[in-house]
């Protein structure tokens, strides 16, 4: 049912710090940072040829990732993202076999624009899994 990794998402205490060692250690293609208010937080995206990082930082008192980074002050990987074909036919499969899917199953629009689920880390190995119809 999953088809490609569409990102990896880090939570990080310092957006900047992070872009930098991404573009200049690692060597990356790093956008510039976009907020993203209705998901609370402030990305910046980075290109690989496969995939993409995404690192996430805070914006707003109410911010998912705050509470992360408080949990986790270094930061670290927030959730993986999987492609699906249909996002309602995902969903179904999944709760049929007693999955988890959080905020009562219904899609939101996800950062790129399109229809996205969360799926409860305890059921997947300690990952918060965000799919997302491709
Ligand atoms: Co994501």
């Amino acid at each position: 049912m999953i088809g490609r990794l569409n990102h990896i998402a880090i939570a990080v205490p310092d957006l900047a710090a992070a872009s930098a060692t991404y573009r200049d250690s690692l060597g990356a293609r790093v956008s510039e940072p976009l907020d993203l208010p209705e998901h609370g937080v402030t990305t910046v995206f980075v290109e690989l040829a496969n995939t993409k990082i995404e690192l996430l930082y805070p914006l707003g008192a109410e911010s998912p990732i705050g509470r992360f980074l408080e949990r986790n002050p270094a930061g670290g990987v927030h959730h993986v993202c999987y492609e699906v074909e249909d996002i309602h036919a995902a969903r179904d499969r999944l709760m049929d076999r007693g999955a988890r899917v959080l905020g009562g199953g219904e899609p939101t629009i996800g950062a790129h624009g399109k229809p996205v689920l969360f799926l409860h880390p305890k059921d997947f190995s300690g990952t918060l899994i965000e799919l997302e119809q491709a």
